[in-house]
């Protein structure tokens, strides 16, 4: 996620501008910049860290002004560059902008403004937002900006500068996180707290749509019609260490609460209408309807993401799929060719195992779609196309709202590919269009089972060893949801296709066994609740999770979780949550590192 600094006061600006984007450098970045307003814009940038910025001003010294903004850029559209980083200008370097968020409209409005015979600099999305201010602008800056975000679509928080008003900074928000820092001498906006906390604990919340009005000796907040309004300043209670988790104790349960929000912004991104749009995709029609195998590449998680890919197109698409493990594909002489569409998943973008795969697949002649979490990485730069998932930096090792967001993206996969080959009924179809687009609010509603998981954690104690069971897609979540405990909480945990249980691993089910029963694929529902009769008449202890409404599980098991109905085929994206949730709190209570287990890297570029 981009970070976002301002100020306006009595003293220079340069040096909170610095400060408060060194602190943002957690949220992760590729480039990062500075508009001070003295006179004149004066615009610094980098694509390499903060430290670079300070070195160019000289620790801010050869910067002067008091009124400036700042930015730390997560790429979405546009390669990570020095043309891409913010602040971006209008033409007439009347307006600087700095831009968090997605301007889903963007190319509409850049058509527009270049016929009006704009020139754009970058490839961003951002950089419509200061050409439609000084298109607007008739010595109004208020106006201006009133009239542009009524021209935007999507999310943002946006801080603006204007050479005419040299100590007014304006700063609006939809969707994306902004919070406004007062003081005596300056007054702030940051993304969050981080940046701010230093400088003053007294801070004050901007409401989608409101703009707020910083000059040195005061903040005013109105609604788009210049109406004022009156809201109270609060106080933060945090300290800065705290501040950088947003007020949880770890990123890993911060990016789980995330969650909702990080699929909205990957789905709706897609959305136009009822269509589901991938800009510049190179998979088209005609080079679909060539397509006889589907290949899915990849490590760890987004393996298991996969797995629950396979059984999606395989049901939507008829199209049959094969799930491989990257390090097992790239060494065994893989057959492909170019009726195979490869789909390789990686948060990182640079796992060296999945890259080497990509490059192997694409060799052969196979068609490559990667779906990364980190625009320009190794393996979106190498692939045919690339769908980004939308999560923003994730910083904890285990992942969680880079699956899930994985996950939505083979969802919007396979429904944009079903209404193209009409390889299913077109109503099943667009039911599960409908319930893939309710799957941030169906998150949201399992995110409030987390005192129940919480308590359920502690009674897990230190069991030597835990088995997940299931069927199907339960199957696949069983296996990311292993991992997860494993990875977290060093406790040996194994994920079990349910109906193998009595090929031999019914032998390790003793008395007091944890076995937690993932039941919400219903189809297979009476056949797991029979392997869980199987597994409790050999004295396993039974936690389920099931859909709402299949309450008779509740009679074979100490503990059930429900999760809400949806299409069957989206209940991964669902049923995981529960499980990152439980294996955080076992994890603590073990007293585990939790955002940095032991021998685990986030990110494995070495073989
Ligand atoms: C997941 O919690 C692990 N951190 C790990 O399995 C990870 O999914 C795997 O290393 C793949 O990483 P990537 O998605 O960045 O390629």
């Amino acid at each position: 996620m981009c970070g976002i600094v301002g100020f306006t006061g009595k003293t220079q600006a340069v040096g909170f501008l610095l400060d408060g984007l060194e602190r943002l450098e957690y949220r992760g970045y590729d480039s990062a910049g500075i508009a001070v307003l003295d006179g004149g814009l004066k615009i610094e940038k980098t694509t390499e860290r903060i430290k670079n910025l300070m070195d160019k001003t000289d620790n801010g010294k050869n910067v002067s002004g008091t009124i400036g903004i700042g930015h730390t850029r997560w790429a979405t559209h546009g390669v990570p560059s020095f043309e891409n980083a913010h602040p971006h200008t209008s033409s007439d370097k009347k307006f600087a902008v700095v831009h968090n968020g997605i301007i889903e409209n963007y190319i509409q409005l850049r058509e527009e403004l270049k016929a009006d015979g704009v020139e754009f600099v970058s490839e961003t999305d951002t950089e419509v937002v200061p050409q439609l201010l000084s298109k607007y602008y008739e010595g109004d800056f208020f106006a201006a900006v009133a009239k542009t975000i009524a021209r935007l679509e999507g999310s943002y928080a946006l801080g603006i500068l204007c050479t005419d008003c040299p100590n007014t900074l304006i700063a609006v928000r939809k969707f994306s996180p902004l919070i406004i820092g007062l003081s005596d001498n300056a007054n702030y906006i940051a993304s969050d707290v981080t940046a701010i906390v230093s400088h003053t604990k007294d801070i004050m919340y901007i409401e989608d749509g409101e703009i707020a009005v910083l000059t040195p000796d005061g903040v005013k907040l109105y609604d788009s019609d210049k109406n004022e309004i009156n809201r109270e300043p609060s106080v933060i209670d945090w300290d800065i260490s705290a501040a950088e988790k947003g007020g949880y104790d770890h990123f890993m349960m911060k990016e789980i609460m995330e969650q909702p929000n990080a699929v909205k912004q990957t789905v709706d991104s897609r959305i136009k209408g009822r269509e589901i749009v991938f800009e510049g995709l190179k998979l088209d029609e005609a080079k679909l309807k060539t397509i006889e195998r589907i290949d899915i590449i990849a490590c760890g998680s987004a393996y298991h993401a996969g797995m629950v890919g396979k059984y999606v197109f395989e049901e939507l698409l008829r199209i049959p799929t094969n799930v491989d493990l990257a390090s097992e594909y790239r060494y065994r002489n893989p057959i492909t060719n170019d009726k195979t569409l490869t789909i390789i998943i990686s948060q990182s973008g640079e796992t060296a195992d999945t890259l080497a795969a990509l490059k192997e697949a694409k060799r052969l002649g196979s068609h490559t779609l990667s779906i990364v979490n980190v625009v320009g990485s190794s393996i979106a730069n190498a692939s045919d196309d690339v769908i980004y998932t939308w999560a923003g930096p994730e910083i904890a090792v285990a992942t969680t709202k880079g699956y899930t967001t994985q996950l939505s993206v083979l969802y919007m996969i396979a429904v944009w590919a079903a209404r193209l080959l009409k390889s299913a009924d077109s109503k099943r179809i667009e039911r599960l269009f409908d319930e893939l687009c309710r799957l941030p609010e169906l998150i949201e509603k399992v995110i409030l089972e987390e005192p129940k998981i919480k308590e359920m954690a502690k009674k897990c104690g230190d069991p030597k060893s835990l088995f997940f069971i299931g069927r199907n897609i339960d199957y696949a979540v069983a296996l990311e949801a292993s991992l997860k405990l494993k990875e977290i909480s060093y406790i040996h945990s194994e994920a079990y296709a349910a109906g193998e249980l009595k090929h031999g691993t019914i032998s390790l089910i003793e008395e007091g066994r944890t076995v937690i029963a993932l039941a919400s694929f219903e189809e297979l529902f009476d056949k797991l609740l029979s392997n869980v009769k199987e597994v409790k008449a050999r004295g396993a202890k039974v936690i389920a999770c099931a859909t709402e409404g299949h309450t008779e599980i509740a009679g074979e098991a100490e503990e059930v979780i429900y999760i809400p109905k949806t299409d069957p085929l989206l209940i991964a994206a669902l049923e995981v949550v529960p499980f990152q949730i439980y294996s955080y709190y076992v994890a603590l209570y073990k007293g585990c590192d939790i955002d940095k287990p032991r021998n685990l890297a986030k990110s494995v570029t070495v073989e």
